[in-house]
């Protein structure tokens, strides 16, 4: 089987980091960069061209890794090539399934969200086809996201809440880390150590909660009465920082949306 990639970007580069981990071989990649093939060449066992065509031709699965503002020039440039039993899998963000199947006509295609944890296998991927795709096509598709994270297979309707959760995700929780490193900061701790203390808790924390420990009961279980964590969360609750999250939230899942039109 050999899986082709349209871009040599970043995302490509995490999975195909996956991918050579996981054994996967016969990787052929089309980047338009000179500089970018060699170093892709120097680390990971592929091979790299600057021809996207020679990759539609000869790879059965196509894994679509460029930026949404290229997709008009890739259409004009494959346009008749006849890509009839192939699997064509997109990363590429807004991008939905009827304007990729308007591109590849007979392929099964197979649009994913993953997100940018993926630079370190740890990625959320989300998987969505039309219902006409046959399983074994999205087994393949959720074999090879595998190898850089979770992988969750939804309908296309739920994308925008998606983009909101687990695209934009990394942001928001960094954004919170920031708040909180500031702050310890500002309680007197020096800021690299700040840092620290806030990063490593939030690994320990997400850690503990994939380990099917609800928030709700992390919560309690830190939270003493009369505590604390208890007087930090009343300031959490009073100052409204659920309604702030879920508007932060449809705002960028209707950002999502007008972006998709
Ligand atoms: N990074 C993320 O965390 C993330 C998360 C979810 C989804 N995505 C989506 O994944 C896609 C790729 O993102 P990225 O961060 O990997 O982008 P990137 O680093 O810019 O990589 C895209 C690569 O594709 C090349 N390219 C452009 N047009 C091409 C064409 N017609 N044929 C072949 N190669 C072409 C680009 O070359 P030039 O530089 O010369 O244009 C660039 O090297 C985007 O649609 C993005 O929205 C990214």
């Amino acid at each position: 089987m050999k899986t082709g990639f349209i871009g040599g970007g970043n995302m490509a580069e995490a999975l195909i980091k996956g991918l050579t981990a996981n054994g996967f071989t016969n990787i052929l990649i089309s980047e338009p960069v000179e500089i970018r093939c060699s170093y892709l060449k120097e680390h990971y066992p592929v091979t790299t061209m600057s021809d996207n065509i020679t990759i539609l031709k000869s790879s059965d699965t196509i894994i679509i890794a460029i930026k949404p503002q290229n997709m008009p020039a890739l259409k004009e440039q494959i346009q008749g090539i006849d890509c009839a039993g192939k699997t064509v899998i997109s990363i590429v963000a807004g991008v939905k399934l009827a304007a990729l199947q308007s591109m590849f006509p007979s392929a099964y295609i197979v649009r994913v969200m993953p997100n940018t944890p993926a630079l370190v296998l740890e990625a959320m991927s989300v998987l969505t086809s039309d219902t006409s795709v046959p399983k074994e096509i999205l087994t393949k598709a959720e074999n090879i996201f595998s190898a850089i994270g979770q992988v969750v297979v939804l309908s296309e309707d739920m994308m925008d809440a998606v983009t909101a959760v687990s695209g934009s995700g990394p942001a928001f929780f960094a954004l919170f880390t920031k708040c909180v490193i500031e702050a310890g900061a500002a309680l007197g701790l020096p800021e690299d150590i700040s840092n620290t203390l806030a990063i490593q808790t939030m690994k320990g924390t997400a850690k503990l909660l994939s380990s099917a420990q609800k928030p709700s009961e992390l919560i309690k279980m830190v939270a003493s009465p009369g505590g604390t964590t208890e007087a930090g969360l009343k300031v959490f609750e009073a100052l409204g920082l659920k309604k702030t999250v879920s508007e932060a939230l449809q705002s960028a899942a209707l950002r999502s949306a007008e972006l998709g039109k």
